[in-house]
Parts: structure tokens; sequence; C-alpha cells
């Protein structure tokens, strides 16, 4: 079955080391015949959400930004890949902004389904992704139809083009793409 796949890079780093295990997840996913979009939080505009709860009544965010856009898409995906630096052993503070605006989807109807979550970190240890992957669940377990299907973990790449010397991540990410 077809899906629809929605990849989102947290990263202020464009072409840094999480995005590019992104394009490779979706790589796969497009060669499976899925239909897939990336979207770049680098250059979005995405304020803080006010707290205001006006979205739980009305399903829509009060805030006039780029978000209301990115969450009609998150809305009709089947599929959301999260691709986040570790920012002092937590998700991007990007990632976490996002999350908190998808509020006015908790009170609607959403189609997706399996959320992915994809880290790099320049720590080597196994455990420095464990308060992103806690933050990530806290979300799921609201959202509550939807599971965390699969974990990519690029730890020991600190600058930017790191990635390129650690293959076997990419050849993870392409491979959980395809079989998204
Ligand atoms: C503000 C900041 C905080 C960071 N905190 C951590 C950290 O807690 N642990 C760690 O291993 N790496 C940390 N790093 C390093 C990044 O996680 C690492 O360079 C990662 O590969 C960046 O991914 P990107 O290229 O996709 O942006 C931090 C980097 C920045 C800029």
């Amino acid at each position: 079955m077809t899906k629809k796949v929605l990849l989102i890079g947290t990263s202020p780093r464009l072409n840094g080391n999480s995005n590019q295990i992104l394009k490779e997840f979706e790589k796969g996913a497009k060669e499976s015949g899925n239909e897939t979009e990336i979207i770049y939080l680098n250059d979005k505009k995405t304020n803080f959400c006010k707290g205001c709860l006006v979205c739980q009544k009305t399903l829509k965010c009060v805030i006039n930004d780029d978000v209301k856009e990115i969450i009609e898409k998150m809305k009709t995906s089947d599929v959301i890949v999260w691709a986040t630096p570790i920012y002092y052993y937590e998700m991007s503070g990007q990632m976490k902004t996002l999350i908190d605006r998808t509020n006015p989807l908790f009170a609607d109807k959403y189609n997706f389904r399996d959320i992915y979550l994809i880290m790099t970190a320049a720590d080597t240890g196994d455990y420095s992704g464990d308060g992103c992957i806690k933050g990530l669940q806290g979300w799921i377990d609201c959202f509550d139809k939807t599971t965390l299907k699969g974990i990519i973990k690029g730890f020991g790449l600190e600058n930017p083009n790191d990635i390129q010397n650690r293959k076997e991540i990419l050849i993870e990410a392409y491979e959980k793409g395809k079989n998204v």
C-alpha cells in the first residue's frame, strides 16, 4: 500500500548529519513507491505555542506562521519521520517547539500512525538519545493512535559531514525507508 510519508528535518544545519540521514530514509521510501516530502525547519518561522488552548475548540492555531502549513501536512500523512540533533541530551528546541504546536491535531482527526525518529549526537554512548526518545514518546502517548516504529541512532557524529564516514547508518536509514 502506498503511504504518504512526511519527513521533518529540525536541525539548523541544512546539510548536517541528521538531514543527510533523513534524505536516505526518504530515498528508500520513495523507491518503494511511497509519496514523500521533506520539510526542513531551518528556514521556517515556528513560534512557540502560547498555551491559549483556543485550538482545542476551533481546531486552528491563533498564530500565523509556517507551522499552519506544516501541521496540515502532518494531519494527512500516514507516516511521520522526525530527524533531530541531540542538544543537551534532548531533542532540539526546534523539534520540541513544533511538537508543542501540533496541539490543534490533538482534538482533531489525523491520519498518522507510524512515527520514526532519527537522532544524531557527538557522543558515542548508546544512552545519548534516551532523553529524546522519552520526550517523543510523551507526544506519541498523547496521540494514542500512533506508535514509535523505528529509531536510527547516528551517534559519534560531530561535524556536519561526519556522517559520510559512517555509511552503515545511511544504509540503515535507506532500508528503514524502503520498508516503511
Ligand atoms: C547546542 C548544542 C548542544 C549539543 N549537545 C550535545 C549533547 O548533549 N550530546 C552530544 O553528544 N552532542 C551534542 N551536540 C552535538 C550535536 O548533537 C552533533 O554535532 C550532531 O551531529 C549535530 O547534528 P546535525 O549535524 O544534524 O545538526 C550539541 C550541539 C549543539 C550545537
